[in-house]
């Protein structure tokens, strides 16, 4: 068996799997249950002075039949009171010495208010700290979470004053409602973050009752945006956890979070580098015991691939992600429609000819058998008939060997400056 075993910046768990901080991490005694169930670390639910929530303030968007493709909230931190919390924080780490256990954060943005939480807080024997500069809703509106996590300086200001405090690993999580991404991170490392973690929460709107006309979800009539999470999220944490993996000045270790639901999507933020991964929303839809398939999944993956630990996933695939102006121009892909496992629903010559390169013909064959066919020399291997088709194989994308070498437009730029250059005589 692999060894699951991961170190997040100093942090130690027994597997990778984390339940993020959000209402599956509100008590002692769901993070115990989660942890029974085989979780290997938690961020607690943000601490910080106690908050109102409202009462209504979660809704889904439910896509082709399926429960959940995205998940809106509008839930602040942490509602109740700061002793409470730090009385089960203490008991658990206790009864799980070796679970990750860290302390989500968020106070107003001053010095001795982030002095006086963390010395709080690591009174009780917490493995690390997240800083929530991430949540986009109510506590923004008071200057917190996402309202500092867009402003990079202020980022690194607050991370540096945790760190004169702080004797535990600190891991500034991220906003995803910015710009670049990378700007945030590399302050966060320049204040001191030991770690980053990303994503938290996009801004949303679910949706809107067409009838009442009230937003979705609503609070007696009214509403406000939320934050966006679960596997709709996931392509676009995926990209900004390898844009912060491969950035040469952020160079921290990250715990990817977003839209995770299986031991696969787990993997696949490893690839991307991360050390580590948080989960929300899967859990809150699924339960606790979705990670024992997870576990099982991931133990016989890294079998399979001859791996012997966890720990050789990680950035795997961080130099395979690129810029466009890298990618290579003269590689060729066509479609090649398998006639024995096709339908013949005809998706593929409806997307191609509405929309795409008109290059999937209907024929008759020899048995007088209508088949499509792809006029391969017409084709621009977009890959969209691929992905309308319905029936797994019956369409493959197939590597055209032109016999020409690889030309990428950054290389394409530089040859023509270099011959303009001759040309004028310059060489
Ligand atoms: C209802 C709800 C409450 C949340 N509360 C917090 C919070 O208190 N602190 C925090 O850092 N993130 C919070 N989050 C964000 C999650 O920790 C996580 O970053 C986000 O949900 C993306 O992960 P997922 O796609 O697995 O859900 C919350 C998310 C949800 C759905």
């Amino acid at each position: 068996m692999a060894d699951l075993g991961i170190n997040l910046a100093g942090i130690r768990s027994p597997n990778p799997f984390w339940l993020a901080s959000a209402p599956p991490t509100n008590t002692g005694y769901q993070v115990q249950r989660a942890f029974e169930a085989g979780w290997g670390g938690a961020v607690w639910k943000t601490l910080g002075d106690p908050i109102i929530n409202t009462s209504s303030r979660f809704a889904a968007v439910h896509f082709g039949g399926r429960r959940v493709a995205g998940f809106n909230n509008i839930e602040l931190i942490t509602d109740r009171p700061l002793e409470v919390n730090l009385k089960e924080i203490y008991e658990t780490k206790k009864r799980f010495p070796n679970h990750a256990v860290v302390a989500s954060l968020m106070v107003e943005p001053k010095r001795e208010k982030w002095h006086e939480i963390v010395k709080r807080v690591e009174a009780i024997g917490v493995d690390g700290l997240e800083l929530n500069f991430g949540c986009p809703h109510g506590m923004a509106e008071r200057g917190m979470g996402a309202a500092s996590g867009q402003q990079p300086d202020l980022v690194e200001m607050q991370t540096y004053w945790v760190k004169e405090a702080a004797t535990t690993p600190v891991i500034v999580k991220l906003t995803p409602n910015i710009t670049d991404i990378t700007v945030v991170a590399r302050h966060a490392v320049k204040g001191g973050a030991d770690a980053i973690s990303l994503i938290n929460t996009i801004n949303s709107l679910a949706g809107v009752d067409i009838y009442s006309w009230n937003t979705i979800p609503h609070v007696a009539g009214k509403g406000a945006h939320g934050g966006y999470c679960g596997p709709a999220v996931k392509p676009i944490a995926l990209n900004m956890v390898a844009e912060c993996a491969r950035h040469p000045e952020v160079g921290v270790p990250v715990s990817g979070i977003g839209g995770i639901s299986s031991w696969q999507d787990a993997v696949e933020f490893m690839l991307m580098g991360a050390t580590g991964v948080q989960i929300c929303t899967a859990a809150m839809h699924h339960g606790f015991r979705i990670v024992e398939e997870m576990i099982d999944g991931l133990n016989n993956y890294l079998d399979e691939m001859g791996l012997a630990s966890v720990a050789e996933l990680v950035g795997r695939s961080v130099e395979k992600y690129s810029t466009w102006g890298d990618l290579d121009l003269n590689y060729k892909v066509v479609a090649r429609i398998n006639t024995e496992t096709c339908i013949n629903c005809n998706k593929c010559h409806i997307a191609c000819e509405d929309t795409s390169h008109q290059c999937i013909e209907r024929k008759t064959n020899a048995e007088g058998k209508e088949i499509l066919v792809v006029r391969e020399e017409d084709c621009v291997g977009c890959n969209l008939c691929s992905i309308v088709c319905p029936v797994d194989g019956a369409i493959d994308m197939v590597e055209i060997d032109e016999g020409l070498a690889p030309m990428s437009w950054n290389q394409r730029q530089k040859a023509l400056a270099a011959l303009n250059e001759a040309e004028m005589g310059v060489v």
